[in-house]
């Protein structure tokens, strides 16, 4: 098993040889089922949203559509070269260079994180959820996405066991974090085998946030 700081390391090389792939168009199937991730989230114009993992900020196209302006949205990424490619998307949009564990909190909290096609990347699924909890508001919420669920990330986590860790979390992993690891209510789990959306909403009294 890598470090950490090891497995940081890999991510981005990774992601720095796959720009090329990501810079593609989402084939229409795929682009469908991101539309209806947001759609299922059920954001606000007058949210503040990080996009974790934004990659080339795919997600961001239906944070506008749905109503968000570019300079409530924030895209975090580790690849500088990824971002280099969303930030040409989308030049009003903030993006920080940072690994998600290491976010600043500094600023006005965000009211809805979303995690989509790279929560199975993450070295430790519940360290991560603790630390983007937060940066989240009172009524912050956590989305987990993938618009092909599990079924897909088997086969990568199989061909690629050092890029996906482990696969998207179970009912009984997010019951049981939920209760003892995060200070959040399962609102959503939807998974179907090929499309997975879970939100997650912060039990948080005001003035911590
Ligand atoms: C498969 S891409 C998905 C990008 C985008 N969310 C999408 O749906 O197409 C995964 C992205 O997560 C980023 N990533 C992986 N681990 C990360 C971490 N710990 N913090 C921030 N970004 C991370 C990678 O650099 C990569 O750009």
């Amino acid at each position: 098993m890598k470090s950490r700081s090891e497995h940081r390391e890999f991510q981005r090389s990774y992601f720095k040889r796959a720009v090329d792939f990501f810079r593609q168009p989402l084939p229409e199937d795929i682009d469908k089922r991101t539309r209806e991730i947001v759609r299922i989230a059920d954001i606000k114009a007058s949210d503040k949203i990080l996009d974790v993992g934004t990659g080339t900020g795919v997600l961001i196209q239906y944070f506008l559509e749905f109503g968000v302006p570019p300079q409530a949205i924030t895209g975090c990424d580790l690849s500088k070269e990824m971002l280099d490619e969303a930030k040409q998307r989308y030049p009003s949009v903030t993006f920080v260079h940072s690994d998600i564990d290491e976010f600043p909190a500094a600023g006005e909290p965000f009211d809805v994180a979303f995690f989509n096609g790279c929560f199975g990347n993450m070295y430790n699924p519940v360290s991560t959820l603790q630390n983007t909890s937060k940066l989240l508001s009172s009524r912050g919420r956590i989305v987990i996405s993938h618009p092909l669920g599990n079924n897909f990330l088997t086969g990568l986590s199989e061909s690629e066991p050092e890029l996906v860790l482990r696969l998207l979390p179970s009912l009984e992993d997010l019951q049981q974090w939920c209760q003892s690891e995060i200070g959040a209510e399962l609102e959503l789990f939807h998974d179907t085998g090929d499309f997975y959306v879970v939100i997650l909403a912060m039990k948080r009294s005001k003035n911590e946030h």
